[in-house]
């Protein structure tokens, strides 16, 4: 029997975003126990070094892991933070898509989605409620409170369970969760290795991290110098879409659409304005919301035949070659190192992005695979690490292009160095909500390749400079032993005494003067 569309219909229903991703709990990256745990740590983290830098304080985190029975653990991750007010504890921690980072800045979170997905996972796999104790500012007084709250999945909202005015030291956020069906692994996708590259890429920040088996690690910071904070940059014409022009219309106070124009567009003057007007003949001086889609999709048209200045990249902070510097010796202690922060180009045409590289030889870099040494490719955005889905990611597919062996290394996969790759921009271009691999842009493949050839041809200079250096040791060697016979042998045929050995030795060796070999002198190269 057919059935009406009214009997289909009565099991239409909505979901919210929670409802979503419960039933999607891996397109928050939770897949796996090793790598549902280190994406926990990944969101606090982040969150937590995005909330101290905003505030202008040095971050530094306490990280607690405790192992409870098998797979289940028990989390506590505490900052000092500007901390959160009471009433917004459970819209970051309950409600998804929630946040202050929706806006054209360069940060490290972008979705709204990342410690509401902590608290989701720790629900579902442990039925657990969640504890948070914040210390905030509310005018010139330090305020604590302590939550115990629960995620109304139906409703994409908290229920608090229980809630206290605590007293406080200071400012920040302490998250105690409750984990099942995760792993704590010491492989290169676990939250140890997440923890140490973190360091890298932020040597501004400190972390305490005590393991499941009770081990204190302390990463102490590298430098006190906090990164500038980023600001927020107004899109560029290139970057926009008719889909985008007709919703900065409908959402506008501006009364004319030429005023939008030059207020949401970086780039935009009047005299670009009048350009378009004319080019377009579309009256500028209507009301936004009387724009319709076709014109918007003639003045996209026009945008992209444009000539424009490329976008301001005042937005844009990267770590700065000195900065990598100090982060990869700390951690990697290595025998030799090169870093490069290239200028910022575009992508897609209005996307401004910084790539920087760092390349490191010796010491602890390369990851120990049994007995061998291989090499290690760290991939970070926006100083975040980007650990999984390495194959699809534009770092590595760069990374890959580059012909090793004209740099002195034979096979890349084999070689005890670390590469170190960051992306900086507003808008990274990832794959995926994972966030975990970034968009094949063939000006970021470019980039990429361009910032890792110029260090790699430090590396090489440096190899090649050291292996002259073993053989000219090696040939002062040989030479040194012959010296006492020639003398003995000389002085014999010349009829005369035996002279001093060491006067005639330091005569005659040239010592090896590795050490003093300049490295190639920094500068842009294409
Ligand atoms: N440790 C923290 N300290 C202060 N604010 C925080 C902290 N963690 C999260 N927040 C706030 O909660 C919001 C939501 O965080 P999150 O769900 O991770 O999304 P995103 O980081 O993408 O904005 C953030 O935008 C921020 O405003
Ligand atoms: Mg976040």
């Amino acid at each position: 029997m057919e059935r009406e569309a009214a009997e289909l219909f009565e099991e239409f229903k909505e979901l919210t975003a929670s409802e979503f991703f419960r039933r999607n709990k891996q397109m928050l990256g939770f897949s796996g126990k090793i790598r549902s745990l280190t994406m926990v740590f990944h969101e606090l983290i982040t969150n937590s070094l995005d909330a101290a830098e905003e505030a202008g304080i040095q971050p530094e985190i306490t990280i607690d892991l405790k192992r409870v029975d098998k797979d289940h653990y028990i989390l506590k991750h505490t900052d000092n933070g500007p901390g959160i007010p009471k009433k917004f504890i459970t819209k970051v921690y309950c409600t998804m898509f929630a946040g202050s980072k929706f806006r054209n800045i360069q940060s490290r979170g972008q979705q709204g989605l990342g410690c509401s997905g902590c608290v989701l996972l720790s629900q579902m796999t442990t039925g657990k409620p969640a504890k948070a104790v914040s210390g905030y500012y509310e005018g010139e007084k330090l305020k604590g409170v302590e939550m115990t709250f629960k995620m109304d999945v139906k409703k994409n909202q908290g229920l608090i369970l229980d809630s206290k005015e605590v007293e406080v030291k200071n400012t920040g956020v302490s998250i105690e969760l409750h984990f099942k069906d995760v792993s704590y692994s010491l492989s290169e996708q676990g939250a140890f290795e997440y923890i140490r590259r973190t360091m890298i890429a932020n040597p501004h920040a400190k972390i305490r991290f005590r393991d499941p088996t009770g081990h204190k690690f302390i990463f102490e910071r590298a430098t006190d110098v906090i990164p500038p904070l980023p600001k927020e940059v107004l899109p560029h014409p290139r970057g926009v879409t008719a889909d985008d022009l007709i919703f900065m219309a409908k959402h506008t106070d501006k009364r004319r659409f030429r005023s939008l124009l030059t207020s949401s567009l970086s780039r935009m003057s009047t005299k670009r304005v009048n350009e378009i007007e004319e080019a377009t003949g579309i009256d500028l001086n209507k009301r936004p919301k009387d724009m319709k889609w076709e014109e918007a999709e003639k003045i996209v048209d026009l945008f992209s035949q444009m000539d424009f200045m490329a976008p301001p990249t005042s937005g844009l902070i990267p770590i700065g070659k000195d900065q990598i510097e100090k982060g990869m010796r700390e951690i990697l202690n290595p025998e030799f190192i090169s870093t490069t922060t290239r200028k910022p180009k575009t992508y897609r045409g209005g996307v401004a992005f910084v790539i920087e590289a760092g390349i490191s030889y010796g010491g602890d870099s390369g990851r120990l695979v049994g007995e061998q040494k291989k090499a290690e490719i760290m991939r970070f955005a926006n100083r975040v690490p980007l650990t999984f889905d390495q194959g699809s990611c534009a770092i590595t597919e760069a990374l890959k292009s580059i012909d090793w062996k004209r740099y002195g290394i034979r096979d890349l996969d084999n070689a005890p160095i670390t590469v170190f790759v960051n992306i900086v921009s507003t808008n990274v271009p990832y794959l995926s909500t994972g966030k975990q691999s970034i968009a094949p842009e063939a000006e970021i493949l470019h980039e990429v390749r361009q910032a890792t050839m110029k260090i790699a041809r430090s590396l090489q200079k440096y190899i090649r400079a050291k292996k002259a250096a073993k053989e000219e040791a090696l040939r002062s060697k040989i030479f040194e032993n012959l010296v006492p016979v020639i003398i003995r042998e000389a002085a014999l045929l010349a009829e005369t005494d035996v002279p001093e050995y060491d006067s005639v030795l330091a005569k005659v060796t040239r010592k090896a003067k590795f050490e003093n070999i300049e490295l190639e002198s920094e500068g842009e190269d294409e």
